[in-house]
């Protein structure tokens, strides 16, 4: 068993974790967005499910320009999502159910309507001048050539003073100064007020910029780009690990709590220094590779199809690389990607069986799962006609910039169907006409939705659903899925994912087919051949394990237990 620094097995290598963006998850009270009071009714079908821990997306006061994650006041609740008290409900009732609830930290940067940004830009002198990153520009231009990652540059230039501030998102989501000690004092007592309310955690948003090359200097624009990537000058930055280390001791480590970085750009080696526990950082980080893989070189509006061979060979490198040296987080979906069935499934004919191919392949790494709401049900993509009746900043703005340099309209919708955030918001389908709200949702709802719900999946023993609550229970029984060692097998295989888990006498091999066709599977290719296999979990009936060769149906998966004999010698 892998043990914390006092001695403990960490509760959260164990646990499952599912992800609830509030606005869209359930609306108690006919205004058409979700809220507190929706998530408590929903606890007991949570609990059903069988996961461990709530990650929420911002529940704070936000002028809503990018849906909470522009924060005005981090000590309020959201007006829209309800009050401290039913807050403090959900904390309780989650609590008596066994769950524990995370919450988003967003300290990257604030809502330009936080009293300190209101505050920073009244003067040069002001008191909370250095919460925020100012500059002079250069010419009448920008202080640099950096674009926002929502379009535009990264700077916005001030009436008041003049100066330009930097705002990496919106320019509604000005970026605070780490280098400002009082700034970093004010965070550290914010998270300590949501700790002392008995929370479980925090998944920290864009935590890996938070430390920049202060000198701003240019970088490189790309061929097709008006603005430049600044990314190598504030992704991992120069003090990012002194700031963590400062937070783990000014806060975190008087807290048994569960720790996840989002981290844009954080590679294997990375996440070893940030994950691994000696350092007293994060318990675990959110690495973007493998979801980089179907996107070109500057922009992820740019689709490339995946190459599984790729997707394989992240996910091996990530396993490798933290096995005994860290902790992986496992995911394909979350607020900011589109559905995986749709991307790396089949959203169609093979929708069931791909869904379950993609969660069983997933849920068998080493690593803690996040599901992300109706992931469980295997929601869909949507395709909206019109660009009015999308609601994401990032793709509204991307919209309107390429349409200014001439780019047609079905274009950019073709990467707005495959890539765009809203992909993932559309209102949580509870019943076959909606069940949301009562009222007008705030965006559409999937018009799949009378297919695809969770009255249909709870009444169908068969359903995706099953297949979530059957590998959380296979979590909590064996220990191999938290402890074992992970051996890719058929790296070359362009359809077929295969690999191996090993823990003492026991061998798991787990098999996933990412295509429509079928595929042979020859038994001696994966080192069982004559072996006694028990079928784990599979998506599919009737699995033949005693022939030499198998024939894999399209998006099947299945996990075969093995005893390892004695004096078998070990291969990881
Ligand atoms: C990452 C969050 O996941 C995303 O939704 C948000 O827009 C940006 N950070 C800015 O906070």
């Amino acid at each position: 068993m892998e043990k914390n620094l006092n001695g403990t097995e960490p509760w959260w290598k164990r646990s499952v974790v599912y992800q609830i963006y509030p606005r869209s998850f359930m609306d108690s009270n006919g205004d058409g967005i979700g809220d507190l009071q929706g998530i408590i009714s929903k606890l007991d079908y949570l609990c059903k499910l069988g996961i461990d821990v709530i990650w929420l997306s911002p529940i704070y006061d936000s002028p809503n320009d990018d849906n909470g994650y522009d924060i005005r006041d981090y000590r309020a609740i959201m007006r829209e999502f309800g009050t401290m008290a039913d807050f403090e409900r959900l904390i309780k009732e989650a609590k008596y159910r066994g769950i524990r609830i995370v919450m988003d930290l967003v300290v990257n940067h604030t809502s330009d309507e936080h009293s300190w940004f209101i505050e920073s830009r009244k003067s040069t002198s002001s008191k909370y001048r250095d919460f925020y990153i100012w500059r002079e520009g250069k010419d009448g231009a920008p202080p640099n050539n950096w674009g926002s990652i929502f379009s535009g540059s990264a700077w916005e230039r001030d009436e008041k003073t003049g100066s330009y501030y930097l705002h990496l998102f919106s320019k509604k989501q000005p970026d605070l100064n780490w280098e400002h000690q009082p700034l970093r004092k004010e965070i550290y007592e914010m998270m300590t007020f949501w700790l002392d309310k008995g929370i479980g955690g925090f998944r920290m948003d864009v935590i890996n910029f938070i430390s920049k090359d202060v000198r701003f200097p240019d970088g490189a624009v790309h061929p097709e780009q008006v603005f430049a990537d600044g990314s190598a000058y504030f992704m991992n930055g120069p003090k990012i690990h002194t700031y963590l280390r400062e937070m783990n001791e000014a806060v975190l480590q008087n807290y048994d709590v569960l720790t996840v970085g989002e981290m844009p750009g954080a590679t294997p080696e990375d996440a070893q220094i940030y994950t691994n526990p000696e350092n007293r950082e994060l318990n675990m980080v959110f690495t973007f590779e493998h979801m980089d893989l179907d996107r070109g070189p500057y922009e992820k509006w740019d689709i490339q199809p995946l190459q599984l061979v790729d997707l394989k060979k992240n996910l091996e490198k990530w396993q490798q690389a933290l096995h005994h040296k860290g902790w992986n987080s496992l995911y394909w979906n979350n607020h900011d990607q589109p559905r995986v069935v749709s991307r790396f499934g089949d959203e169609r004919e093979y929708r069931e069986q791909s869904a379950k191919m993609l969660a069983i392949c997933l849920h068998m790494l080493q690593g803690t799962p996040y599901i992300y709401q109706g992931e469980e049900l295997g929601m869909t993509n949507v395709k909206f006609a019109s660009i009015e009746d999308y609601q994401d900043i990032e793709t509204i703005n991307m919209y309107k910039e390429k349409r200014e340099q001439g780019i047609p309209h079905e274009k950019i919708m073709e990467s707005i169907y495959a890539k765009g955030r809203d992909n993932a918001r559309t209102p949580m389908q509870w019943t076959p006409d909606g069940g949301f709200t009562t009222g007008v949702p705030w965006m559409q709802m999937n018009n799949n939705v009378n297919e695809i719900n969770a009255e249909s999946a709870l009444a169908n023993p068969d359903s995706i659903f099953y297949t979530y609550q059957k590998l959380i229970k296979l979590r909590k029984s064996h220990d191999i899925i938290t402890y074992g060692s992970f051996q890719l097998l058929l790296s070359e295989h362009p359809y077929l994912f295969v690999y191996k888990r090993v823990l003492e006498s026991e061998e798991w091999l787990v098999v996933a087919n990412f295509s429509k066709r079928s595929e042979k599977l020859v038994w001696s290719d994966c080192d069982v051949e004559g072996k006694n296999g028990q079928v784990v979990i599979a998506n599919y009936e009737h699995l033949e394990v005693n022939k030499k060769a198998l024939e894999v149906r399209p998006y099947e998966a299945f996990v075969l237990s093995f005893q390892r004999e004695k004096n078998s010698p070990c291969h990881f």
